[in-house]
């Protein structure tokens, strides 16, 4: 009796389609990057955001899978440097305490950081890097 074999071009087709659906934005950043941003983390965001980065209800906002984290990385990162008044609702909760600038914070530490945050608390987004920082610094400056 003759062996039935998977087709060859099933089996092509197949591995493209894993290929494929390896999207940029599901391969995790290097393991240097999450573990310095993880350091900058602790001393610069747990302290408002958790160990858990899901915040405090009605204080300061989670930040697992929010629009602000997973969205445009410039929007995320001018947050971040510029820090934030405005009021913000997530999940049906009005956030409206102000979130501190951090322009003390280089901008090689701030990729790193927000790459981090971007990769933990089941996020899973672009990598942020220092010359992402440095355009929304330059604009900052600016008056932006
Ligand atoms: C003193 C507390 C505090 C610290 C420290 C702090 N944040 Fe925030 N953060 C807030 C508050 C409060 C808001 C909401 C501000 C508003 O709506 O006006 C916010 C908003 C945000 C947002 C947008 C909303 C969301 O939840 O997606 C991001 C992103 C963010 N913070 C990231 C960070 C990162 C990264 C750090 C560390 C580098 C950090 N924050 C440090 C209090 C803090």
């Amino acid at each position: 009796m003759r062996r039935r074999l998977i087709p060859v071009n099933v089996v092509i087709a197949s591995l493209l389609f894993i290929l494929l659906s390896l999207e940029p934005d599901q391969i995790k950043p290097p393991k240097a990057v999450m573990d310095r941003g993880e350091t900058i983390y602790a001393k610069e965001c747990l302290g408002c955001h958790q160990a858990d980065g899901l915040g405090v209800q009605g204080l300061n906002p989670p930040l697992a899978k929010t629009k602000w984290v997973l969205g445009p990385r410039a929007q995320m990162i001018h947050i971040v440097l510029k820090g934030l008044t405005d009021p913000i609702e997530i999940d049906g909760d009005t956030y409206n305490n102000p979130m501190p600038p951090h322009l003390h914070l280089n901008d090689q530490e701030i990729s790193d950081v927000l790459t981090y945050v971007r990769n933990s608390f089941g996020n899973n987004a672009k990598p942020i890097t220092p010359a992402d920082v440095k355009k929304v610094r330059a604009a900052i400056a600016k008056g932006k």
